[in-house]
């Protein structure tokens, strides 16, 4: 298997025109979005783009998977294609980007797709964003800043600040668990 590593909107912008039309996207998904634009202008509503493109063979024209990285915001898609899943490939796509793309300092963020998406993530130390919330992590929230929370109220001012921190109390574990992972070697 071999990973060519595109950052050069002028490289993103060729390798794109050819992965559009080999169909590297889900038929419902984001991606079919974003690669028409990559192919014009090698760059996605102006923001700058990594490509990690896996292929079978080094002779191969067709690519078997493909990792879209949209450097600003630090958020990855990835899409590999059915019968090349669960061999290691969108694993080992994320390692190159993290080191031959010279981003392995940064929290990289993803959306979760299709079945499979989430253990993925979270398998490999991408961040997902959780903006759910339910009683418990109200109360638990309330109890880590001190402060009275009354159940169901969702107009007070103590209701906002609560719901901040349930969302830096997650990203705080998430970091933890990263920091941890990165000075064990896992990532
Ligand atoms: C999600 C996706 C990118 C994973 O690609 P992949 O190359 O199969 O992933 P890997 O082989 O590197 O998987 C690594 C680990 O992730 C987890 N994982 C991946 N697919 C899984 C599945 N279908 N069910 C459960 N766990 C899964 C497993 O822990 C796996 O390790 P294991 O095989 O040793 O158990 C691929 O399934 C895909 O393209 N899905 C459609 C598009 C999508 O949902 N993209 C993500 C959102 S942008």
């Amino acid at each position: 298997m071999i990973f060519l590593l595109h950052t050069s909107p002028e490289s993103v912008r060729h390798a794109a025109s050819s992965l559009y039309h080999q169909n590297l996207y889900e038929k419902i998904g984001n991606l079919r979005y974003v690669w028409p634009e990559l192919a014009i202008v090698g760059t996605y509503r102006k923001q700058k783009v990594i490509l990690i493109v896996a292929y079978e063979n080094q002779r191969d024209t067709d690519a078997i998977g493909v990792l879209v990285f949209y450097v600003n915001k630090a958020a990855a898609e990835f899409y590999v294609k059915p019968e090349h899943r669960r061999k290691g490939i969108a694993t080992k796509m994320l390692r190159a980007l993290r080191t031959a793309g010279g981003q392995g300092d940064r929290v990289i963020t993803g959306e979760i797709g299709w079945e499979g998406s989430e253990q993925f993530f979270a398998k490999n130390f991408v961040y997902v964003p959780d903006t759910g919330f339910g009683p418990a992590d109200m109360k638990a929230a309330a109890e880590r800043m001190c402060v009275s929370y009354v159940e169901g109220d969702y107009t007070s001012v103590t209701f906002g600040r609560l719901f901040k921190d349930v969302r830096r109390y997650r990203k705080r574990q998430f970091l933890e668990a990263y920091r941890r992972a990165k000075r064990e070697g896992k990532i």
